[in-house]
This record gives structure tokens, C-alpha cells and sequence, in this order.
């Protein structure tokens, strides 16, 4: 029907060409509502709004149904460029929508044992999509698109493997590698980009399977036999990617441990079981690796002296730096909203982002005098990680606030006091090594 909205089954199957709208729909999972029926509603819903400016997200909806089934809806993942841009209005009448419904998992993980009496662990095992997971994607800020172009070339492997694209003719495979220094978010990215996965490609795969080896562990407590243990926990990985309805992701987090084992080896300094295990590892991945329902995910902490075994593996290797000043600012932004909303800092006051201040040309008036601190405060934390600003508004509270409530202005002078304190003891330590 000419002039009303398009719906689309699959991500790669866009008939004309138009630009594919991701709309997320995450059901309660009270909910017995059969899919075709949350789809039809969802679908009356995004007729009724028609343009959305970029992504957007309703929990409250003017219908019954949508409040008893649904938890949210979301117009997601628009952004390409910089985090800085102008949000388009986006008229949904020209786009083909893609609709992807899902519930959350609620279970925690479970711990793929080895041994009946065994109390290490591993590694940790998620049915996706998981509660647990939930959100991580949004509360990444990367610049440039990481975060969807990742996205995308991960969904483009796993399409060509399940149509069999013949990797001989075309090369690709399913291994990725992020890496950079620490607390950069790597390790929170592969599960997020696992979560998101399971959501859009539920249409193809029943389930998400998610799995977590503890690389150290591996290593440590049982070191003489962990070639056996590799074998053994591959096996149990093996079981879940028979399961051809399954997407299975394997994590292999801070390779360098499985690297500098061997280096040790090679030198001498170590005894040649960490080699064989290190081995035993990388035969076992290139099994799996195989299997189109399967996406390897690793990461390293050092960016210079990754194993060459790691790297020729990996088809996707991105590297994940510290955010820029927009990012820090961003970061900064959805703490104090948060703090906001749970009336730690009181009365609510209103921040400009980072865009809007650009319009504005950075001009101070009252709506943007605050916003200024905050920049001036991110511009200062440059250099520090995602991790160190993530926990930058509870150090400030610790240490700079007396009372319970404080005010937006207030607080910002401790997150300042507390991005000097974060900075001197940072120089401290780097003088030390
Ligand atoms: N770019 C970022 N944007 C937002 N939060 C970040 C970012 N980088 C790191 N973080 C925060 O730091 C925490 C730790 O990240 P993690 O995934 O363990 O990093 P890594 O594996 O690179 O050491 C995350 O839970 C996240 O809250
Ligand atoms: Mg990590």
C-alpha cells in the first residue's frame, strides 16, 4: 500500500534499497501474547508516530495492549558518524522497519564445570538474550560508528555462513579481536554485541548461546592437566553448537594470558605443558570456527604483542581507545541523569548536549552555564577510561559530598575535585613503573 509503513522480515533483505529502521520491541515476560500480535501493535504504534528524530524509545503507550505485553519499543542503532550529530528526523514511511521481538532471560549464568567436585570454574555460560546484558550496548560510547559497524560486519559473516558462501572463493570468518588498554570497554562490547545479535537474528536463530572461558583459569589450578581440561570444555561447547536452531559465542577474553604462557614457554622459563594448552586451545578454535552458528569473540589489554596465532585468526580486529572529549562528555551526561532520576543530586536541572552546546556555539547564558562546567570537566578527563569515568560520580559523592541530596552545581565541583584526585594518582603510579 503506497504511503504506509514497511516491515521487513531480515536485516539483509531490504527490497529497494531504503534505509533498514531497527525497532527493538522487548515483551515482559509475563507476557503470553503471541508474536504476530505485538508485531501488529507495535506496527500500528510506529504508524500512529510516523517521524522519530534518530533513537527513540517509548515504556509508556496510549493502548492496552502495548502496556499489558510490552515492556519497551525502540527505534535503535541510527546513529553512523560521530556521536556529535544532528538527529534527523526520520520519517518511517520511507524506510523499511525491521521488527525484532524478543524476552529477556532472566536466569544468571551457569558455570560450565568440568569435574563433578570441581569448584573452579571454567567458564560461564548465558542464554541470550540476557537480562544481565540488558543495556550494556547503549552505555558504550564509542566514536566514528564503532559500535554499528561492528554490528555489521559481525551480522555480514554470519548471513554468509548461512547461506554457505564458499569462504574458499570469498574469504571471511567469524573471529573477532578488540583490542587496547584496559577498561575500555572490550570485554563489555563482546557481550554486548552478542546480546544484539541474538536479538536481530532471532527470525533465523532460536536461541543465543553465550560462553565465557576464564582464560586464567585454564592455567592455574589444574596447569599439568589443562590440555585434558581444554578438550574436555570443548566438548561441552561442541554440544551447544549441534544444536543448529543455536548461535553460539564463545569469548575468549585477555588472550595475552594464553600468549604469554606460551612466550614463557619458548623461552624456557615455563614448563611446555602451558604450550600444549596453548596449542590444544588454538586447534580447538579452528574446529569450532567451522560451524556457521558459531562467532568467536577475543579481546587483549595490549595492543603491540598479540600473538600472531591470535591476530591471523581474526578476521575483524578493532582497536578500542579511550573515549574522546564528546565521548567523556556523553558518559558524564547519562551519570548525572542517572543521579537525577534517583534524586541523589536534587532539584533536576536541565544539561545541554554536546550538539546542542555546538549550536550554540558554546556561548554562555543560564541553559548553558552548567553544560560548560561539564565540558570543561571532560576536556580535564581526557585520557582517563571508560571504567575510571563510570565510576567518577561515585568517587565524587565519597569524597566531596557531606550530604545525601546535592545540588547539580555542587556536585559538579566534586567530580571536579575528583577528576584532579583520579589524575594525580594516576601520574603517581606511572611515575612508579
Ligand atoms: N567507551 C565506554 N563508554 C562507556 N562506558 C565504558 C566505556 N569503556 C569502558 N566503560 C565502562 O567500564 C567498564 C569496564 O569495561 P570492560 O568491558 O571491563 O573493559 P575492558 O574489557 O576493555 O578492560 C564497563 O562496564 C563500562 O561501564
Ligand atoms: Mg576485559
Amino acid at each position: 500500500m503506497e504511503g504506509d509503513i514497511m516491515e521487513v522480515g531480515d536485516l539483509k533483505h531490504n527490497p529497494d534499497d531504503m534505509t533498514t529502521i531497527h525497532v527493538e520491541v522487548h515483551v515482559k515476560s509475563s507476557s503470553t501474547a503471541e508474536r504476530s500480535d505485538v508485531k501488529m501493535h507495535v506496527l500500528a504504534l510506529l504508524k500512529r508516530h510516523c517521524v522519530v528524530f534518530g533513537v527513540y524509545r517509548w515504556t509508556e503507550f496510549d493502548e492496552d495492549f502495548l502496556t499489558k505485553h510490552v515492556q519497551s519499543v525502540a527505534i535503535v542503532d541510527t546513529e553512523r558518524k560521530l556521536i556529535v550529530v544532528l538527529p534527523q528526523p526520520i520519517d518511517l514511511k520511507s524506510c523499511c522497519l525491521s521488527i525484532h521481538i524478543f524476552v529477556l532471560n532472566e536466569d544468571g549464568p551457569s558455570t560450565l564445570t568440568l569435574e563433578e567436585d570441581e569448584e573452579l570454574s571454567a567458564a560461564n555460560h548465558w542464554l541470550l538474550p540476557a537480562a544481565e546484558f540488558h543495556g550494556i550496548w547503549e552505555s558504550l560510547v564509542y566514536d566514528s560508528g564503532v559500535k554499528t559497524q561492528l554490528l555489521d560486519y559481525v551480522s555480514t559473516t554470519i548471513y554468509f555462513s548461512d547461506k554457505n558462501v564458499d569462504s574458499n572463493l570469498i574469504s571471511w570468518n567469524r573471529v573477532v579481536l578488540l583490542h587496547g588498554p584496559p577498561g575500555t570497554g572490550k570485554t563489555s562490547l563482546c557481550k554486548a554485541l552478542a546480546q544484539k545479535l541474538s536479538i536481530r537474528l532471532a527470525n533465523r536463530y532460536t536461541y543465543g548461546q553465550f560462553v565465557e572461558i576464564n582464560s586464567h583459569s585454564l592455567f592455574s589450578k589444574w596447569f599439568s592437566e589443562s590440555g585434558k581440561l581444554v578438550t574436555k570444555m570443548f566438548q561441552k561447547i561442541q554440544q551447544l553448537i549441534d544444536d543448529k536452531e543455536a548461535l553460539v559465542f564463545v569469548l575468549i577474553d585477555e588472550v595475552e594470558s594464553l600468549t604469554a604462557a606460551r612466550n614463557a614457554s619458548q623461552a624456557g622459563t615455563e614448563p611446555s605443558d602451558a604450550i600444549r594448552v596453548v596449542n590444544s586451545v588454538l586447534t580447538q578454535l579452528d574446529q569450532i570456527k567451522r560451524h556457521p552458528n558459531v562467532v568467536i569473540l577475543t579481546t587483549s589489554n595490549v595492543t603491540e604483542k598479540i600473538d600472531l596465532a591470535f591476530v591471523d585468526r581474526a578476521d575483524i580486529k578493532q582497536y578500542i581507545g579511550p573515549p574522546s572529549v564528546e565521548g567523556i562528555f556523553s558518559i558524564y551526561l547519562s551519570c548525572l541523569q542517572e543521579l537525577m532520576k534517583c534524586q541523589i543530586i536534587y532539584p533536576r536541572q536541565q544539561l545541554l548536549t554536546m550538539f546542542e552546546l555546538e549550536t550554540m556555539g558554546f556561548r554562555e547564558c543560564n541553559v548553558s552555564e552548567l553544560s560548560l562546567v561539564l565540558r570543561n570537566i571532560a576536556t580535564k578527563s581526557k585520557g582517563l577510561s571508560g571504567r575510571a569515568l563510570r565510576k567518577l560520580p561515585f568517587l565524587a559523592h565519597a569524597l566531596f559530598v557531606k550530604t545525601p541530596t546535592v545540588s547539580l552545581e555542587r556536585f559538579l565541583e566534586a567530580m571536579d575535585l575528583a577528576v584532579d584526585k583520579q589524575i594525580e594518582e594516576r601520574t603517581q603510579l606511572l611515575n612508579c613503573v
